[in-house]
């Protein structure tokens, strides 16, 4: 297990000798290495399990630092960098040579964003590098949201878990780029699109679910908890399914072991209890998880897309 503390100097200090440490962030934690350090980057790949062909965000605190890192910041996007940033917005821009292949899986563009975590944000700014990180979980698996979630899966592959408590938005970010000059969203996330087309207009969704994907945040089976999710009318399944627990939204009760969500319907509340949700029915005794899809408004949309990769057969 790996020492879980508050102590940005150590964290820093790890992170400059090329060691991983995990870090919180609003979305969820990631598992990270100095960027532009291939060897721990390398590090990060191994550590979850991930194949290389699924490249890695760089995060960093400022724009201006962003621009050190790319060739290009297209007016669009910058935009939204500016009236996002930090936040939950992933921007893909061209890469300059700094950025190992490894980071990028040899794509052109680079994934870079602005957390909106103080502790990390900190922590960024006294390292001379970028981080690259992804979420802290063994790939394919439910994104964590504490902690304590990562000591669970991953707490023998990291040096040291930075504590920033519980992620306040609890999905990952929004991920946006150019096409054509046209702005589009590859994954949707903790910025919802409403959020995006109030700055920069109308937008283009480009979110497959394929299993050969040219983003692998799109494999179609994705943030899976290990046991069987289906999602569909709550009352009707609990009575197709014995030992089976529900992960609920809203004002209802049920006989069966139930997390719930919101008991509000609150969108964003749920958002922040997704995954910690998943993963308190996977622990438990039931056998099935059953739940419904929320209202497809704002984060709904990113909640629903979530719930579908995490019920898609693996
Ligand atoms: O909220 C988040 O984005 C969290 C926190 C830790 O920042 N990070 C995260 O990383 O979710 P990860 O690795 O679990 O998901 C990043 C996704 C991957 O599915 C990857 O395919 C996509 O971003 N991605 C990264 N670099 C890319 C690139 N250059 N082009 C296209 N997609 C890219
Ligand atoms: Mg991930």
């Amino acid at each position: 297990m790996a020492v879980i503390g508050k102590d940005i100097l150590k964290a820093s200090s790890l992170l400059e000798q090329g060691k991983l440490v995990a870090i919180p962030t609003e979305t969820v934690y990631g598992l990270a290495a100095n960027a532009l350090d291939t060897t721990a980057v390398a590090g990060i790949f191994r550590a979850k399990n991930r194949p290389t062909f699924d490249p890695l965000i760089i995060h960093t605190y400022s724009i201006e630092k962003a621009k050190e890192y790319v060739t290009e910041f297209p007016t669009e996007l910058e935009k939204l960098a500016k009236a996002y940033w930090p936040g939950p917005l992933t921007l893909l821009l061209p890469k300059k040579n700094v950025i190992p292949d490894l980071v990028t899986s040899g794509l052109f563009d680079v994934a870079i964003r602005i957390p909106n975590h103080p502790l990390t944000l900190e922590l960024l700014q006294q390292l001379k590098f970028p981080l690259a990180a992804p979420s802290a979980n063994p790939f394919g698996y439910v994104s964590p949201t504490k902690p304590e979630h990562v000591n669970k899966q991953l707490g023998n592959e990291v040096d040291y878990i930075l504590d920033g408590g519980a992620c306040e938005v609890g999905i990952e970010s929004t991920i946006v780029g150019m096409e054509n000059g046209k702005v589009c969203v590859y994954r949707l996330g903790g910025l919802t699109i409403d959020q995006i087309e109030n700055v920069i207009g109308k937008i283009e969704l480009k979110i497959n679910s394929s299993d050969n994907p040219t983003s692998p945040g799109q494999l179609h089976s994705h943030y899976a908890p290990m046991k069987k999710l289906v999602i569909g009318n709550v009352e009707e399944l609990l009575k197709q399914y014995e030992n089976a627990g529900v992960l609920s939204f809203g004002d209802k009760s049920y006989e069966v072991y139930t997390y719930e969500l919101s008991r509000t319907a609150d969108l964003t509340e749920a958002a922040a209890n997704l995954f910690a949700g998943l993963r308190a029915l996977d622990e438990s005794k039931v056998e099935i998880i059953i739940t419904e899809y929320l209202p497809a408004i704002g984060l709904g949309i990113a909640i629903n897309d979530r719930l579908t990769r995490a019920a898609a057969e693996k």
